[in-house]
């Protein structure tokens, strides 16, 4: 049965009100978006006000959603304000709904989502200001000397635990859980007590499924990513994990997953540290900016833990529950067997032997490999995975944009 209420521009069917005409629609909306309880919607004029009408001086930063900003709103409090890019113009519903899951995600460990804005073609996250800017711009990019942050080995220690306790969060106490998909230094970013915030969670449900991070910032993400992700598309929390492991030794020796400008052998931390673990000689990975100012025993540890969270296979990653309870020491680690981690080099060769085979180029190989993996690298059931998944797609365009 149909019943038309003509005067306010709606129609029932099946008991719902559906508008049917714009203004209703508009009506309709703006039921939905009060309806949000835990998000302020901000008018695009109070954003464009608080941002110096999205001045280059107010941006602070780039990502593969959109560009972030520096501002101030109408009650004082500094704002991060992300402006989405078009891509993820998803519908205001849509939107809406995703910000309501986000904005019921508290935790001390995670990035506060104040609110959003909504106006036209306008998708804008409005979120907590954190003073102490992301660890990819402050501890990885020259320590103290470049940020006047001192990262002693309590305030590293710290970082990991927080950051772990964020995620073991998102993993498993939402409901439904929550996979991040991006945990790396740039999203980790720090308050004025050098506290650790994970941000940008949930953010992957906002955008289109084809149109994921993977495969349009990978780049810049690659050396977290958990080999059966990237190869596979296989996406678990043990993907997070993974990433948290990369994570975890970058703050520990104070270098980032990857450095080109090192000699060959040095280039990929994770490849590093599985040498080192193998030579007993796991300290020497210890950033030399601590001066050798801190507890040994405990920087090995996290090493270590770092180590089980990447293994090549997910099942042998500890859930993010037991990393915080190893991190703590309420674990121990010294029981856990700790084997070869799955390099993302050994994906690399793969990239290259594809383009090898495609281009009948024997030189490429040569260019692209990394010599010091070469030996370890699997061949045949890879590369089926590699082409025959759903994945397959974003995995080639993950390797043509890195190479
Ligand atoms: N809440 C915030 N407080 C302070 N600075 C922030 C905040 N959010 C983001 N930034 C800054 O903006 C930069 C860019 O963030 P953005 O999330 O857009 O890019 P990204 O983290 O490099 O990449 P991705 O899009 O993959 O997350 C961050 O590195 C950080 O310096
Ligand atoms: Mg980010």
């Amino acid at each position: 049965m149909e019943v038309q209420i003509h005067a306010l521009g709606f129609f029932i069917e099946f008991g719902i009100l559906i508008p049917s005409s714009p203004i209703a629609n508009l009506v309709y909306l703006q039921t939905e978006i009060a309806a949000i309880d835990n998000v302020k919607i901000y008018k695009y004029r109070e954003i464009r006000q608080a941002t110096d009408d999205f001045s280059g001086d107010n941006k602070i930063g780039e990502g593969g959603f959109g560009s972030v900003y520096k501002g101030r709103l109408k009650d004082g409090k500094l704002a991060a304000i992300k402006v989405l890019s078009a891509e993820s113009r998803q519908g205001v519903r849509e939107f809406l709904t995703e910000i309501n899951v986000i904005s019921e995600i508290q935790h001390e460990n995670l990035v506060k989502l104040y609110g959003c804005c909504v106006e036209g073609n306008h998708r804008i996250l409005v979120y907590n200001y954190l003073e102490n800017n992301s660890l990819d711009k402050t501890l990885l990019a020259g320590g103290y000397s470049r940020s006047g942050i001192q990262f002693d080995w309590s305030t590293r220690a710290n970082i990991c635990v927080g950051v772990a306790k964020g995620l073991a969060f998102l993993h498993e106490e939402v409901r439904p859980h929550v996979i991040h998909r991006d945990i790396k230094a740039s999203n980790i970013l720090l308050d004025k007590d050098l506290s650790p915030k994970i941000s940008d969670f949930g953010l992957a449900r906002l955008m289109p499924a084809n149109m994921t991070h993977v495969s349009t910032r990978v780049a810049g993400t690659i050396g977290y990513l958990a080999p059966e992700y990237a190869v596979r598309g296989q996406l678990t929390r043990k993907a997070d994990i993974y990433s948290f492991g990369v994570l975890l030794m970058e703050i520990v020796s104070g270098r980032s997953n990857k450095n080109t400008r090192l000699p060959t052998e040095y280039q990929y931390l994770l490849e590093r540290a599985w040498e080192l673990y193998e030579r007993n000689e796991l300290v020497d990975l210890v950033d030399s900016g601590l001066n050798g100012v801190f507890d040994a025993e405990e920087a090995c540890k996290y090493l270590k833990i770092g180590l089980l969270c990447t293994q090549d296979s997910p099942k042998l990653r500890p859930t993010m529950s037991t990393v915080v309870r190893l991190l703590t020491g309420e674990k121990d680690i010294d029981s856990k067997k700790i084997t070869r981690p799955g390099l993302i080099s050994d994906f690399m060769d793969l990239k290259v032997r594809e383009a090898a085979e495609t281009k009948s180029e024997e030189v490429n190989r040569q260019n692209y490999t990394n010599p010091s993996s070469s030996s370890n690298t699997s061949s045949g059931d890879n590369s089926n995975a590699y082409s025959s998944g759903g994945s397959s797609a974003y995995a080639g365009n993950t390797f043509s944009s890195t190479i």
